[in-house]
């Protein structure tokens, strides 16, 4: 079965994760294991802005953002996909083959003109150190509930990414840490702390983009050092609704379905809300995330907004 095959594949997912970087223990496929170490030295430049992330928090998103303001809006150089626009640096050409192609998006980054926007879902800890010393980096975070249900339904679209429980079952691997790039806490708390000291590190909410996305906008314009025009600031805050984005072939990976690595139904942009877990968890498996969650941010001073 396919479960069989991958288990095979993956010998320690199901218990032990994949790779487990240092230091935090995180969730990563083999391929990032053999290249770890080229990712932790690799050459930065001091006009590169970093895109931060766990998976599902408006990443795709917050790219788009970053490349139109770095473009100067524009619109017509956005056309190209944001794929090859903004490469996802660590990205394995396929998770479930072992195909190291991760020495590709490596050369594709290194050879990308300057100012490179690049996307990485690997937790700062990881990461050449110069990041934020000399570069930019962007960390765009989502509430816990929803990028469960987010990454769930990521999980089913794309081919390799097997899981074949339902939601419920899902939500407990997750707060169990046994899902790509976990533990989810681990890398939005370092990046939260970083960003309180370094003012190269912006620390974005899903939430606060969802709900005043024009002034998210001129928030990312500032700390790039940018200034947009009314015309600009209007046309950028139209190009990136969810409506708009998720038609935009450039940006909605709608060619996942023709190169066949998603499955045919569901789409990558998805709903694009805050508190759709209300229409999928049931009370008991919603206290039971929050519990999770307050035992998780002891300590910490964020907060996060599961519903607007
Ligand atoms: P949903 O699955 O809840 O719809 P990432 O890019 O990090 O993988 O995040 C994907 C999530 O961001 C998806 O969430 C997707 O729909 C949402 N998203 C993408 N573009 C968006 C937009 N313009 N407005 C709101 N949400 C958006």
């Amino acid at each position: 079965s396919l479960e069989e095959q991958f288990l095979k594949d993956f010998p320690s997912y199901d218990v032990e994760g994949l790779v487990r970087g240092e230091p935090g223990g995180f969730v990563l496929t083999p391929q990032y294991g053999e290249h770890a170490e080229e990712l932790y030295n690799f050459h930065v430049r001091p006009d590169d802005i970093w895109v931060l992330s766990f998976p599902k928090s408006g990443t795709t998103w917050t790219q788009e953002l970053v490349w139109l303001i770095a473009n100067d809006c524009d619109f017509e150089g956005a056309k190209k996909k944001l794929n090859d626009r903004s490469p996802f640096i660590e990205k394995g050409e396929n998770h479930y083959a072992h195909l190291p192609s991760i020495e590709k998006q490596l050369e594709l980054v290194g050879n990308l003109a300057s100012p490179r926007i690049i996307k990485t879902h690997l937790p700062l800890d990881l990461l050449p150190p110069q990041l934020s010393e000399t570069c930019k980096v962007v960390y765009v975070a989502r509430n816990p509930k929803d990028v469960i249900v987010s990454y769930y339904f990521h999980h089913q679209l794309i081919k390799f990414h097997y899981f074949d429980g339902d939601l419920q079952s899902f939500a407990h691997r997750f707060m169990q840490d046994q899902v790509f790039y976990s533990p989810y806490f681990g890398q939005i708390l370092s990046a939260w702390e970083r960003a309180k000291t370094d003012e190269n590190v912006l620390f974005l909410f899903y939430e606060d983009l969802k709900k005043d996305l024009r002034g998210g906008i001129e928030r990312v314009a500032r700390f790039l050092g940018k200034s947009l025009s009314e015309d600009q600031l209007a046309k950028l805050t139209q190009h990136l609704t969810f409506e708009n984005l998720s038609k935009n072939s450039a940006v909605n990976k709608e060619e996942g379905k023709t190169s066949g690595s998603f499955n045919e139904n569901g789409q990558f942009m998805r709903k694009g809300e805050t508190g759709d877990w209300e229409k999928h968890f049931s009370p008991e498996l919603s206290r039971q995330i929050d519990e999770w969650t307050e035992s998780n941010l002891r300590g910490s001073d964020i907060t996060f907004v599961d519903k607007i």
